[in-house]
């Protein structure tokens, strides 16, 4: 039995995560060294007591917030993933509370619910439009003071060069473990700020992946 987990219906994007997660794939054991430097940097346990992690994939990045004391809400839109997250936590003694939600769907909270959304290197895989309901939602569940911190891929990121584009911000990824996978890419800071119709910080975060593509997302910041 899977303990505090919502299951709903299937997407895209979901059946491609979900088949990589059935695999084990892409289940990264460690968390994102800029994540975390951001979460000391700007968020606090008791400021920023209620987070709401979106796409938490393999878990590091949530478990790092809740040794350090937050409660956390996770979303993801695959059951095995969650499943599999749900046992690492136990076996950690760790708690959260999971949730399968797919991107055309509203979020299962009250408005203001949390201190801070945290939606780390997976906001890229959506339709401009269901990343532009998303964003709507996460600025609704988002207190007034709270915190959005994530990131969106940049044009010359490895999903986006070997990507078939179907207009400026939409493509389909031809990554080998994420074909088919919709991804949504901005060429700049201002184009980011305006498809989320936000006044935000963005910085670009650059890192070479050794076989000489890279990854290359913006970081955002923003304050409700
Ligand atoms: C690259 S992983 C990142 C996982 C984690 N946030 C991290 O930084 O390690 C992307 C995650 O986003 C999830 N995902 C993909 N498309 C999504 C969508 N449209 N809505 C919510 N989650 C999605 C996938 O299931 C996957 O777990």
């Amino acid at each position: 039995m899977i303990p505090n987990t919502i299951k709903s219906k299937d997407h895209v994007n979901s059946e491609v995560w979900d088949n990589l997660y059935q695999q084990r794939k892409s289940l990264l054991s460690y968390p994102d060294s800029t994540f975390v430097t951001l979460l000391h940097r700007y968020l606090t346990t008791v400021k920023h007591r209620q987070i709401l992690d979106y796409g938490f994939g393999g878990g590091a990045n949530m478990r790092v917030m809740l040794k350090r004391g937050h409660n956390v809400d996770g979303i993801e839109i695959s059951d095995t993933v969650i499943e599999i997250n749900n046992q690492i936590l136990e076996e950690q003694n760790l708690s959260a509370t999971l949730h399968n939600v797919q991107s055309h769907e509203a979020l299962p909270f009250a408005d203001e619910k949390f201190d801070a959304v945290v939606a780390w290197h997976v906001l890229g895989y959506n339709s401009l439009s269901s990343l532009q309901s998303r964003i709507g939602e996460f600025i609704r569940v988002l207190k007034s003071g709270g915190c959005f911190i994530g990131t969106m891929p940049a044009y010359g990121d490895v999903s986006h060069d070997s990507g078939e584009a179907k207009d400026a911000f939409e493509f389909v990824s031809k990554v080998p473990t994420q074909e088919g996978a919709q991804i949504v890419c901005f060429e700049s800071e201002q184009a980011v700020c305006d498809a989320f119709n936000l006044d935000m910080s963005v910085a670009l975060l650059q890192s070479p992946l050794m076989d000489g593509s890279f990854s290359r997302h913006w970081v955002f910041l923003y304050e409700k």
